[in-house]
């Protein structure tokens, strides 16, 4: 299928003008995102464990707004061709997909290891790089053998050695083709969404086990780092990171300064200070506020819990470059802590302030929460060269979420366009971007709001047994710049 439009004409004629379109360099990595439970299916093929996602959809399929789960969601367990195909089609450079940790170890242990899982990330591995397209493989998306959870899941502080033992097979049986790894996806959402009751495993634990949590994802990133760097990197020479979702903040009043600092390290820092920062550790503020909270509430130990000095150092420096999931920014409001309820309504609370839309800020569509700020990716970029002194980031996820399932999507076209052009301003002040990825290749299980939320580049025709993908505009215009590695000036992207 040929992506070719009328906007990759205007592209070409006006760089034929020689007007000022914004170009990438030639090693710019342009590509695409998914995330296996969102795609796969494929629950129960062959002898895959079963997932905490899979569980919670069983047996709570109110949590999810359409009541649908993932059990066959994009079927990429049996379309990969067409997925390989869709890549092509963009021309993308990267493919970024997950790999199914229940579905390789079905019992979450390496005793045992699929031959149907291995084949199939082998037959995709294998079919994106016969097209000259690198897989970014994200270790960790979310779907964690139940098997594990039914031992404590990320409350128990053996999942470090758990987690090793599936990083060291996979490096084992990947890292010969793969260079790019993610180790855990959006940690944050992995313990403040499964510990606060919005996603897998569904718990209701705000005060000690989110925090337990919290710890110990930043002790298994470091563990995966640290066994490809001593074992594998002399002989695969890749790179190894974590995608962090971070939102860009600003205060909303000048009186807001100290808050929106605190609320940047709750969402962030917890998940980057420790890896990134000359210091280590939990970012220091936050920690003392979080301290003197559970103090108050009469709990004995500090929320979030020490480091001793040698895991300060065993965390430290444990990246190769900063991975960032970012999609939308919001400004912060200080509120008494009894009546701040912003999500996730605890960090609001701990903090005592709220989330707000800037005023200016237009929103996606009817999903009001997602305010388009381009520029918060500019100064987002440039706060983590800045403030960690890291000069090598990749954009491992964004973009637009629509109720709409039109092909016609100029909305999302327009956004890619105009974070690209902010991706690129950032890049001319010297920040050093490696790639960027867009979320997503398709419509896909977009969790809790199951089938309703769009993301694609393709629509996905999830009444269809086929699971029918067509492309839409967004699409065509994504293949327009990864071909020239140029994004149009601003006026040449009316569609209309
Ligand atoms: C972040 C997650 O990594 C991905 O799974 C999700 O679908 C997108 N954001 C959009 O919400």
């Amino acid at each position: 299928m040929n992506l070719i439009s009328a906007v990759v004409l205007s592209v070409l004629v006006n760089l034929g003008s020689g007007a000022q379109n914004l170009t990438f360099p030639p090693w710019f990595l342009f590509g695409v995102s998914s995330a296996a439970f969102q795609v796969e299916g494929g629950w129960n093929a062959s002898d895959k464990g079963e997932s905490i996602w899979d569980r919670l959809l069983h047996t709570h399929p109110d949590v999810i707004v359409d009541g649908t789960n993932g059990d066959v969601a994009c079927d990429s367990y049996h379309l990969w061709r067409r997925d390989i195909e869709m890549c092509e089609e963009l021309g993308v450079n990267v493919y970024r997909f997950s790999i199914s940790w229940p579905r390789l170890l079905p019992s979450g242990f390496p005793n045992y290891i699929s031959e149907d899982g291995k084949n199939y990330y082998n037959n995709l591995i294998d079919g994106l790089l016969e097209k000259g397209i690198q897989p970014l493989v994200t270790m960790y998306h979310w779907d964690l053998p139940q098997s594990l959870q039914d031992l404590g899941g990320w409350a128990n502080p053996l999942i470090v050695d758990w987690f090793a033992d599936y990083a060291r097979v996979l490096y084992t049986l990947f890292s010969d083709r793969v260079k790019y790894w993610l180790t855990l996806n959006e940690p944050m959402v992995i313990c403040d969404a499964g510990y606060g009751l919005m996603g897998a495993p569904f718990l209701d634990d705000t005060n000690i086990g989110l925090y337990l949590c919290n710890k110990h994802v930043l002790m298994v990133h470091a563990k995966a780092y640290r066994i490809y760097d001593e074992e594998f990197r002399h002989l695969h020479h890749g790179m190894v990171s974590l995608s962090n979702v971070a939102l860009w903040f600003e205060p909303e009043t000048p009186a807001d300064t100290e808050a929106t600092k605190l609320m940047m390290q709750f969402y962030e820092g917890r998940y980057a200070h420790a890896i990134y920062s000359k210091l280590g550790g939990w970012p220091p503020e936050l920690e003392k506020l979080l301290t003197e909270n559970g103090k108050r509430e009469g709990y004995p130990y500090p929320r979030l819990p020490p480091f001793t000095p040698e895991e300060i150092e065993y965390v430290k420096g444990t990246y190769d470059f900063y991975a960032l999931n970012h999609y939308t920014s919001k400004q912060v409001r200080k509120v008494d802590p009894d009546k701040a309820g912003s999500w996730p309504y605890y960090g609001s609370k701990e903090i005592g302030a709220d989330m707000v839309n800037g005023p200016a800020w237009e929103r996606a569509l009817s999903a009001t929460w997602f305010a388009i700020y381009p520029e918060g990716i500019y100064k987002q970029l440039l706060w983590m060269k800045n403030n960690y002194g890291v000069n090598n980031i990749m954009i491992t996820e964004n973009g637009l979420p629509s109720f709409e399932p039109t092909l016609y999507d100029l909305k999302r076209a327009n956004h890619i366009r105009n974070i690209l052009e902010q991706v690129h301003r950032a890049m001319t002040e010297g920040v050093h971007v490696l790639g960027y990825t867009v979320w997503s290749m398709m419509d896909n299980f977009e969790w809790t709001s199951g089938h309703k939320l769009k993301y694609g580049l393709y629509a996905v025709n999830f009444t269809d047994v086929h699971r029918t993908r067509t492309a839409r505009e967004s699409a065509r215009f994504y293949a327009s710049v990864t071909r020239t590695r140029t994004i149009p000036l601003h006026e040449t992207m009316d569609f209309e």
